[in-house]
């Protein structure tokens, strides 16, 4: 892929450990890189199995110029095709999110079956043939209820993330949930401000009130230092503790952390403060039924952290799920579901208000330092500043990847 040699310059003097020069955050050059790089190379994380639960439910996201969708197929098959017709290439699916029966183009009435399969297509002659013209589709994966799609010609390998995750995400049992509450909140920032906020907890005690009632920071890649040491020996204790509880029942807790093929992610489940059930303000669950066959509540928070673009977290009552697309160098959407079992009735089981207080206000309080931040960036005073090494080593293994990617794709 062409680049100027100043877009190769910055990639190749990226100081490790250091936060990404300006031009990152704000070039159009190197957002239109980004969305070529790695959202059109990687794995993205952009849906979930209750977006679509029945045959024919569709969701559509927009990742730079392509448009996909998302669709159940009648064997139940989570499918993912360019929204593009065939024809003369207008958008198929021009909502967000709907149910159809067959994809019909609005333009000619060209018709697919939800395998993509083009099957009436007036006027065309009898030459023409319909095999020919079947939709293109998008690599997809369905994650214990996750959807990743990859837009690429090949993807990545996706078989190690998901041998390492499903025993974590399957006891959840996310296929059988349903959203109670989806906000899609945009943010006046680059998508790599919101992804490096994400990557660390290092702001949490000074602008998170809400989040730290149950939440220890200490499960954010902290290193041990003199400053924490006794917090952080205390957490390793209660993380051993409650592991071993969390084993007899078959819920794995430890720490994974790879890279494979290109593929990063992170996962690990963390005992929650206080009554130690949920992410909420009194730290006990928001929704009386459980997922899964869960029998207790305090199961902690088993949190998936993905490159280049989603986290998770995985409770006994509910489950959060966060994905980021970058709209352009300086806006990025940042999607937030809260999934409650499906049987689950609101204002008995649970009530939205109090399922979505925690990550409502900690979106609100991350987007503000996002927006501080790319305000901050566009600045002729700003200049990369130095990661702290005992609260910011994830921040790093996101910035290493990003700039890594980029550098395979330039030939750097
Ligand atoms: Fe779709 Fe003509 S562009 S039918
Ligand atoms: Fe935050």
């Amino acid at each position: 892929m062409k680049v100027s040699a100043d877009v190769r310059a910055l990639i190749e003097r990226r100081k490790e450990g250091h936060s990404l020069e300006a031009p990152f955050y704000l070039s159009e050059e190197i957002f239109a890189l980004d969305m070529e790089a790695i959202f059109r190379q990687h794995w993205i994380q952009v849906a979930i199995e209750p977006d679509v639960p029945e045959p024919g439910d569709y969701v559509t996201v927009e990742l730079g110029s392509d448009s996909i969708l998302i669709v159940r197929d009648d064997d139940m098959q989570v499918r993912a095709f360019h929204n593009v017709c065939r024809h003369r290439g207008a958008r198929l699916c021009n909502e967000d999110k709907g149910t159809v029966g067959n994809i019909v183009c609005p333009y000619h009435s060209w018709t697919y079956n939800l395998n993509g399969d083009l099957m009436f297509a007036e006027h065309m002659g009898e030459k023409f043939d319909r095999c020919k013209h079947s939709l293109k589709s998008v690599h997809v994966e369905n994650l214990a209820g996750l959807i990743f799609v990859c837009a690429a010609e090949k993807a990545p390998d996706f078989s190690a993330i998901r041998a390492a995750m499903e025993p974590y995400l399957l006891p959840h049992d996310l296929p059988n949930t349903k959203i109670a509450a989806q906000i899609d909140i945009i943010e006046k920032g680059n998508w790599k401000l919101t992804m490096e906020n994400n990557r660390e907890c290092y702001h949490c005690v000074a602008n998170h009130p809400e989040l730290t009632i149950s939440l220890y920071e200490y499960g954010f890649g902290y290193q041990r230092s003199p400053a924490n040491a006794d917090g952080m020996d205390a957490f390793a204790e209660t993380c051993i503790k409650r592991g071993k509880e969390w084993a007899e029942i078959g819920l794995p807790s430890a720490e994974i952390d790879q890279l494979l093929d290109t593929t990063g992610f992170r996962t690990q489940r963390l005992p929650l403060d206080r009554s130690g059930e949920s992410q909420t303000l009194d730290a006990k669950v928001a929704s009386k039924k459980l997922l899964g066959g869960f029998e207790q509540a305090d199961l902690g928070g088993l949190s998936f952290w993905t490159q280049p673009n989603s986290w998770h977290h995985f409770m006994s009552d509910h489950i959060v799920t966060f994905s980021v697309i970058p709209l352009s160098a300086g806006e990025t959407l940042v999607r937030t579901k809260w999934l409650v079992h499906k049987d689950a009735v609101e204002g008995v089981d649970y009530d939205v208000k109090n399922l979505t207080a925690v990550w409502n206000a900690t979106n609100d309080q991350d987007r503000a330092l996002v927006e501080f931040s790319q305000r901050g960036a566009s600045s002729s005073a700003y200049e990369p500043g130095p990661y702290s090494p005992f609260t910011e080593g994830l921040v790093e293994k996101f910035t290493a990847w990003y700039v890594g990617r980029l550098a395979d794709k330039i030939g750097a």
